[in-house]
């Protein structure tokens, strides 16, 4: 069967009103034109639809059959146009963003404000470290990705929203706790909690050493930032984190933030996406989200 909704919309018109004429006024068509689809309606289905008795119009048996289908069809079909307004005006719809580890230490609390205000979003949240994130782009796996500033040589567009320190952290109760300027050439003398190969925060923190000419001696490699603050927590050695990780520890005073020189290095979060990434409108507006409100919304912890 060849039929097109136009000819659906139609034909459930005239059957509703039972007159060529009055559905033609209701569509702002001609009647010709309106006769004219019905009958190639009828032609594909290869059975008439109405019949004209006098001036009257009555639907035909196979009229009444169709009819059924045709208002249950347009009756979807309004639903979906519907949906897709919703969409627009975004009332629901699927967002789907990767997060560096480190942070998702912010993202929730973004996301519930996002979710308060859109209700029918759906959300999923992949967490992993820098290089996997990347990774993700390259095979577009998610539609945005918050992280920290991505290589210059990948496509990308990225834009950042609120500052990232990275800070040197120690137990309360530790030599260096309460001294003011540390310098930073009294870090060689420490052992270094780092996190694993991969992270942003390592490389972050591996290429600042370098430039002021700092080499650790034996870093001790940890895969999560929890494992580097109950680590240093313990005592087994500093640890280089980023300050959104820290809120807790440092409100129930587990663990102190060191006054080194030179600190804190300060790198950015950004908002990721593949140049030429069609965005969805539910990702265009968590973007704008983004960009205009998370500094606002999120409390830095001091640095
Ligand atoms: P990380 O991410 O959790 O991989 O260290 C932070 C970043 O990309 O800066």
């Amino acid at each position: 069967m060849n039929i097109t909704f136009r000819q659906l919309k139609i034909f459930e018109a005239v059957a509703r009103h039972l007159s060529f004429t009055r559905a033609s006024q209701e569509l702002h068509l001609t009647q010709p034109a309106v006769s004219m689809q019905i009958k190639q309606l009828e032609h594909s289905i290869g059975l008439p639809l109405f019949e004209q008795l006098g001036k009257k119009v009555f639907l035909t048996d196979a009229g009444r059959e169709f009819r059924r289908y045709a208002s249950a069809i347009t009756t979807q079909l309004d639903e979906l146009d519907q949906v897709v307004d919703e969409m627009k005006g975004l009332k629901r719809g699927r967002l789907t963003i990767a997060v560096a580890s480190t942070a998702n230490y912010f993202v929730p609390h973004l996301l519930a404000t996002y979710c308060k205000r859109h209700g029918d979003v759906t959300v999923s949240i992949d967490v992993t470290n820098r290089e996997q994130l990347l990774k993700g782009l390259v095979e577009n796996r998610a539609d945005l990705v918050i992280m920290g500033q991505p290589p210059g040589e990948m496509d990308l567009v990225a834009e950042s929203f609120m500052e990232n320190p990275l800070v040197v952290i120690a137990p309360p109760d530790h030599p260096l706790a309460g001294e003011r300027r540390i310098p930073l050439d009294r870090l060689r003398e420490e052992t270094f909690l780092v996190r694993e190969q991969g992270s942003g925060t390592r490389s972050a923190m591996e290429r600042y050493f370098a430039a002021n000419h700092l080499s650790l001696s034996t870093p001790m490699e940890m895969s999560s930032n929890e494992a580097i603050k109950q680590g240093v927590e313990a005592g087994l050695g500093l640890g280089l984190v980023s300050v959104h990780t820290l809120e807790m520890e440092l409100a129930l005073q587990r663990l102190v933030i060191l006054d080194v020189v030179k600190f804190p290095i300060m790198r950015y979060w950004f908002i990721v996406y593949r140049t030429g990434k069609r965005l969805s409108i539910v990702a265009q507006n968590f973007r704008e989200f983004v960009l205009n409100e998370a500094s606002q919304i999120l409390q830095l912890p001091a640095a």
